[in-house]
């Protein structure tokens, strides 16, 4: 017997496991959005996690570490839900997300600490950060998803960039072309694969100096 299955059951079947809605990692993220976030708890809880990312978020400026102060909620709880899940891959982050946070009344409260934090950006441009040969780039691929100061968008879960160590944005932007962040691999083939390597350090330069809004 013929099974005959429309354009869109064949289309529903074929697409990859990542966007099954009940997984327990989505679950866990809508949870911890869901939640209502102790801030105070969450400085309470980041005191584990300042001796890599700084007392105050900062990071460190060789980009080993990423700056996480003044980042979107809903990008922590993200990006914490998947290095828990095996979604993102950092040995240091997944052990710390699985063994220093409980479940996402945890994630919420230290995501919403952070997220309040301001964010120092690496330099005062003294107004010259405008004229960065970075600036027409990233105008050109990314700001119309990060925003045209690199400030992101919290409800879309988008990072801010602006103020993040270029370093560390640099390397994101390998692992993303390279498959070693999943989650970015289809979001920047097409805005990033085809730029060369000063190219793409030009655009962190000039992100790491903007200052965030
Ligand atoms: C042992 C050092 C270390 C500790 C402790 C640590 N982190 Fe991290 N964290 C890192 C590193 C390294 C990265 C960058 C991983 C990468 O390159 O993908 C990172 C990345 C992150 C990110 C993603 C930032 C972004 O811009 O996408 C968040 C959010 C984060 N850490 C939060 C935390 C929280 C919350 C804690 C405490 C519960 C914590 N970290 C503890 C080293 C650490
Ligand atoms: C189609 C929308 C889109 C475009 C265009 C785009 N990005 Fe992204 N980018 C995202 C999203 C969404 C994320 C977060 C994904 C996640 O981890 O959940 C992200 C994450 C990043 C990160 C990681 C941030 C961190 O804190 O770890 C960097 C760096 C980045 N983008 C740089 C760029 C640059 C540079 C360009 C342009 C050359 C660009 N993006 C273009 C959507 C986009």
């Amino acid at each position: 017997m013929k099974i005959l299955l429309s354009p869109m059951a064949l289309l529903l079947i074929l697409l990859p496991c990542g966007v099954d809605a009940a997984s327990p990692a989505r679950s866990e993220y809508q949870a911890a959005l869901r939640a209502t976030p102790d801030p105070d708890h969450g400085a309470e809880l980041f005191a584990r996690c300042a001796s890599c990312h700084g007392a105050e978020g900062e990071g460190l400026a060789d980009g080993s570490t990423p700056s996480i102060a003044g980042q979107h909620f809903r990008v922590i709880v993200k990006q914490l839900v998947d290095f828990r899940y095996g979604k993102r891959w950092d040995f240091r982050m997944e052990q710390r997300a699985n063994n220093h946070l409980g479940a996402f009344q945890d994630i919420a409260d230290v995501a919403s600490h952070l997220s309040q934090l301001p964010r120092k950006s690496r330099s005062n441009d003294g107004g010259t950060v405008a004229l960065s040969p970075g600036a027409s780039l990233y105008g050109e691929r990314c700001g119309s998803c990060h925003g045209a100061r690199g400030e992101g968008d919290d409800d879309e879960a988008i990072p801010l960039l602006a103020g993040q160590h270029s370093a560390y944005l640099l390397r994101q932007m390998y692992d993303s072309v390279d498959r070693r962040r999943p989650a970015l691999a289809g979001l920047h083939e097409k805005p990033i694969k085809s730029l060369d390597f000063e190219q793409l350090r030009a655009i962190a330069d000039y992100l790491s100096r903007l200052t965030s809004p």
